[in-house]
């Protein structure tokens, strides 16, 4: 079994933003939870490159739409590895075997009788690259999202016909786990329940689209080529396009991560289309929450964007990670707040988790041969840290399971928490003092680190950076929970992430190396 999972194709009108960034985040931490079950995994992330949307801000730039989607799509890939984001493919929709694959599909849609000609006439936003049902407003209407003015249409085009769909999409919505979090499932469904309306699939007077085969000089509006990208994605280098041949490439998609505005056409539009092609439809589609920044909107107008890249630099990867995936509920809103940043990765990350590590290793190394303490009592898992250990490692493994972040993040950190108070607790540094019990000294550290190796354990999937630089710490083997081909083949053997993950197994005696802080603080004077 394949573990495919997707993030939104981004549109590349404009550079990244902390929105796409933040998808790609959550995609990364559950594509590295998957590696480390041991699944095989294939992360697909890409950019959406064709449209109305697209041409126009090529016209804009002064360049052809061709060297426009070079240029950002460009911009997309480097930040993603800037990241260590862990994809394992990066699709483009102006990939020429896209253009085959999409014509096929439409092949398959049209003989299924599903293609129609009709009459489009409606309002159009072309920032959203979609119609708007009821648009408030007078002689010119206002897109709600982008405050712009939408655009009227009159055209003969084609339509899918979605109607056709309405019995097998609404028993797809209502089986449980396919659209999460639940809360999102009632929105789909209320729509669904209003009646499903035939949609028009290709435009008269875009001409950079994909030609539709038979119907020229139609183009596909975008979004029907887009969808086609994920399918895409999964051909291997050497395949000839074909769509009998996904089955044994990875599909169906085990989850699409998208953000709650393209529900919609991930929950109602994809799967009647891939009904209609005869293909399996995604097992799960989770619509995220979105980012605001100070309470407000990010916009290029209010100069209040979050550029991902300059976050990287700023503040590196396991701060921007954390506050993400810790402080925002996947599923729902979420408000960048700098202050709260920072206190929450001073907190948490440098104080609870990065100094335990530090001043328990600092201590096993002075008073036991800068070493890993010999062990007798603590290694039993009834020691109250095993219990901890136990416990949190099951929480994190069903958090992750729901796609629930937070949950994972905070259970991670309660660990750490309680190893912080055991270590007060039994202060051993005052036993060390009394010259009495070195034992029991001995005991009370060598869990402590074992603990700690617990949460790095625990955090990798989430903060794979952190964790590496913690396990280094305390002399354990790299996880490499990225990119299969990326991971060291020459480094030795290690037991799987499952069995790590049981208490006891820091070896006595293992050479500790020199502790240095694990993880920085963050010290921001000026805005982000
Ligand atoms: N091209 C389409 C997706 C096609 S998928 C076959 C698209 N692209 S997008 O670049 O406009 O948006 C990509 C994702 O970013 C969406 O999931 C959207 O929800 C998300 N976000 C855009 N702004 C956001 C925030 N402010 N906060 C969180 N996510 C946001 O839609």
């Amino acid at each position: 079994m394949t573990y495919t999972l997707t993030t939104p194709l981004y549109y590349v009108n404009d550079k990244p933003h902390l929105g796409s960034a933040y998808t790609t985040l959550a995609c990364d931490a559950l594509a590295r939870f998957q590696r480390l079950k041991g699944e095989r995994v294939i992360f697909i992330t890409g950019c959406d490159e064709h449209g109305l949307k697209i041409q126009r801000t090529a016209e804009q730039a002064g360049l052809t739409p061709q060297a426009h989607c070079d240029r950002v799509s460009a911009q997309y890939r480097e930040l993603w590895q800037a990241w260590e984001i862990s994809n394992d493919r990066f699709i483009r929709t102006t990939d020429p075997r896209h253009r085959q694959l999409v014509h096929q599909f439409f092949k398959r849609v049209e003989a299924a009788g599903d293609v129609v000609e009709g009459r489009q006439q409606g309002w159009y936003c072309v920032a959203c690259e979609e119609f708007k049902d009821d648009p408030a407003g007078a002689n010119t209407p206002n897109c709600g999202i982008h405050h712009r003015p939408l655009e009227w249409r009159d055209e003969i085009n084609l339509f899918f016909r979605l109607s056709r769909y309405q019995q097998p999409i609404e028993e797809l919505i209502r089986r449980p786990g396919f659209i999460s979090p639940p809360g999102r499932q009632k929105e789909v469904e209320n729509f669904v329940l209003q009646g499903l309306r035939d949609f028009s699939i290709s435009r008269l007077n875009v001409p950079w689209g994909l030609p539709v085969p038979g119907h020229e000089p139609q183009t596909f509006y975008v979004w029907f080529d887009a969808l086609l990208g994920y399918l895409t994605a999964l051909l291997e280098p050497g395949d000839v396009p074909d769509l009998e041949l996904l089955s044994q490439r990875g599909w169906p998609a085990s989850v699409h991560v998208i953000g709650k505005d393209i529900l919609r056409f991930h929950a109602v539009y994809w799967p009647a289309m891939l009904l209609s092609a005869g293909l399996p439809v995604p097992e799960r589609v989770f619509g995220h929450g979105f980012l605001t920044r100070e309470g407000q909107k990010m916009g290029k107008s209010l100069g209040n964007v979050l550029d991902p890249a300059t976050l990287l630099e700023r503040c590196g990867p396991d701060a921007v990670r954390w506050y993400l995936l810790r402080d925002i509920g996947f599923g729902d809103d979420g408000d960048f707040q700098q202050q709260r940043f920072t206190d929450l990765v001073n907190n948490d990350l440098a104080n609870t988790i990065g100094n335990l590590l530090n001043r328990t290793s600092s201590m096993a190394r002075r008073w036991f041969a800068e070493a890993v303490p010999p062990v007798s009592s603590a290694l039993t898992d009834q020691h109250p840290l095993a219990l901890a250990s136990a416990d949190a490692t099951q929480r994190v493994l069903a958090a992750l399971e729901r796609l629930d972040f937070r949950a994972a993040a905070e259970a991670a950190l309660q660990l750490a928490v309680a190893a912080n108070g055991y270590l007060n607790e039994q202060a051993p540094w005052s036993r060390m003092k009394r010259q009495e019990g070195v034992e029991q000294v001995a005991d009370d550290l060598y869990a402590v680190l074992e603990a700690a190796r617990i949460v790095a354990l625990l955090i990798a999937p989430l903060l794979p950076d952190l964790a590496e630089r913690m396990l280094a710490q305390l002399a354990q083997a790299p996880l490499a929970s990225g990119v299969p081909e990326q991971a060291s083949s020459d480094a030795p053997a290690s037991p799987p992430w499952s069995e790590r993950l049981w208490w006891g197994g820091l070896v006595a005696g293992t050479p500790l190396p020199e502790p240095a802080p694990v993880m920085a603080r963050l010290e921001l004077e000026e805005t982000l």
